[in-house]
């Protein structure tokens, strides 16, 4: 680089307005007429009408201000420290932590990912720049809350766990729920999932929830942190969902393309759902101290920023271009978690898990039954049994809680969006391809069997691609001793022996369990056993799933 030419001095040039020299840069672009370009990522739409860039970024506006906005993560990160917040930050919430910091970077690459694959199919160079720099922006994501786990490493009091973070994502059984949510961005259509699943609905739609309602559930739990480093994340989205916004313009054009954006539209909002909700609503719930009783429930929350702002101001409109938009999904989503308790039921999943984790599950106490029996009428009689017995058996010598005669019932998983099927009622058994498999829902049965097809009501879809492979972590480990899956994991502390994962948060030695302590037990797999069955065992066993279960006090 020539000697004194700093950022500063090349940003402070004379020059150009921005919206001039975006349409410069989008001048410099060609589409070769020579060859056919090859379809890298395929795509069963059609998309003809140049989609407009409407944020018109180029380099020289785009880098100070990002460069501000790092400055100042940075700057609020060394305040935190100077300012203690290690002595009075909640020790439940720094151990959720370790969970959200080992999924979120992942969806974030993947994002960056998707602009790639969307820069190549947007056909002129205008949006193209755009979708450049939300690449960059995902990269920006990805690496600053890297930094944060880093960060929370090397000053909390209880590090293991967010030292393997990147190792933990590929293996624990909670992490492959976020993974399923990460993949869905860059596999199958690549519209499908760059445009309408990532922009379209997550980035429209659920960041809210992630990185707005997130980040004052820390601020509560005196976490200064992870609020900087997410708001000036959530500080990109609205140029990702202009941008996104202004794809699904130049799509919906194409007549043709309407039954495949009613089917993908539908596909991304419930599974977006069931994983967003599943992870951030028991992190927010559960992974809290704070039972202020005029804080808003995740409920409450979920029905403002999904609700309200994204389905009634952006999905319906949808309507009068021709979409025919599921109203009822949106409803039934909603139900699952005031109503059917969906929430709740996947952190009791957690929790009865809690040996195959990679962070610790503090015990509920009196103050948390009384909060969630006020925001969730109803919640003690069903939950809080539950949450007794795993205080009750949190000493090591006791069985694990899955272990434990409480009546549960260890859950299958669902196929689609590989969150447990805990809503037992709505649990769903189907054949594809000769194969039998399980869902959580009416609509995860659908998207496998019939979004993720060779053909769509009658329309050849060889862009959609299939669930495969060896998705379920229960089958990865099914006739394991706990123990060896646990070191196969990786989940063990530096002495070898005691585990990273306790079911509580205290600090001393005799509290902590051992690999001793959990062995002699066999991970089973529901749906290997549910394989095995004859079609009459099969029926019966499907009807009891379906019954539930009622948790006795050990
Ligand atoms: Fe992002
Ligand atoms: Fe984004």
């Amino acid at each position: 680089m020539q000697a004194g030419l700093t950022l500063n001095r090349i940003t402070a040039q004379k020059g150009i307005s921005i919206g001039e020299a975006a349409r410069r840069v989008a001048d410099l672009g060609w589409t070769p007429s020579y060859v056919r370009e090859a379809m890298t990522f395929p795509t069963d739409y059609k998309i003809t009408k140049v989609p407009r860039d409407p944020m018109k970024q180029v380099l020289r506006s785009y880098f100070p201000m990002q460069e501000e906005k790092d400055n100042r993560v940075y700057g609020a990160l060394d305040a935190a420290l100077r300012g203690d917040m290690f002595r009075n930050v909640e020790q439940r919430w720094v151990e959720w932590m370790k969970l959200f910091l080992a999924i979120i970077p992942f969806p974030e690459i993947s994002a960056a990912r998707s602009m790639a694959m969307l820069g190549q199919l947007a056909p002129g160079d205008e949006l193209r720049t755009g979708f450049t720099m939300q690449m960059i922006d995902e990269f920006r994501h990805s690496t600053i809350q890297m930094n944060l786990k880093k960060w929370y490493m090397e000053n909390y009091i209880d590090p293991a766990g967010f030292d393997i973070t990147e190792k933990a994502f590929g293996k624990c059984y909670a992490t492959t729920i976020g993974r399923q949510f990460g993949e869905a961005f860059i596999t199958g259509d690549a519209i499908t999932a760059a445009n309408i699943y990532l922009q379209v609905v997550a980035e429209t739609a659920f960041t809210n929830t992630l990185f707005v309602a997130m980040p004052s559930e820390a601020a509560r739990n005196g976490d200064y942190a992870l609020p900087t480093v997410f708001l000036s994340v959530q500080s990109d989205e609205s140029r990702h969902i202009g941008n996104g916004h202004s794809m699904l313009m130049s799509i919906l054009k194409e007549p043709d393309n309407h039954l495949l954006l009613e089917r993908d539209i539908r596909y991304a909002f419930w599974q977006n759902h069931m994983i967003v909700d599943a992870a951030i609503g028991t992190i927010i719930e559960y992974g809290t101290t704070n039972r202020d009783k005029n804080k808003e429930s995740y409920a409450e929350l979920w029905h403002r920023w999904i609700y309200e702002d994204y389905y009634r101001t952006y999905m319906l409109p949808l309507e009068k271009y021709g979409i025919k938009i599921h109203h009822d999904d949106v409803q039934e989503a909603f139900d699952a978690i005031v109503k059917k308790g969906y929430v709740h039921k996947v952190a009791q999943f957690f929790s009865a898990g809690w040996w195959a984790n990679f962070w610790r599950i503090d015990p509920l106490n009196e103050r948390d039954f009384e909060w969630f029996e006020r925001k969730y009428p109803g919640w003690y009689n069903e939950y809080g049994a539950w949450w007794e017995n795993y205080r009750k058996l949190g000493k090591p010598g006791n069985p694990p809680i899955t272990f434990a005669d409480t009546g549960y019932v260890y859950p299958h998983r669902c196929w689609s969006c590989l969150v447990p099927c805990v809503i037992r009622e709505d649990f769903q058994v189907d054949e594809v391809d000769g194969q039998i498999y399980t869902y959580a829902s009416e609509i995860d049965r659908w998207t496998h069997k019939e979004a993720f097809a060779a053909e769509y009501q009658g329309r050849p879809t060889p862009a959609m691609g299939r669930f495969s492979g060896r998705r379920q972590w229960e089958e990865v480990y099914h006739g394991w001793d706990l123990a060896d899956a646990i070191q196969d994991m990786g989940f063990v502390r530096p002495d070898g022996k005691t585990l990273i994962a306790q079911p509580h948060l205290s600090l001393d030695e005799k509290d902590l369990w051992t690999l001793d302590h959990v062995r002699g037990y066999t991970i089973e797999s529901p749906l290997v056993k549910l394989r095995e069955m004859t079609p009459e065992q099969r029926e019966q066993h499907i009807a009891e799933y379906r019954k539930g279960y009622t948790i006795r006090p050990v």
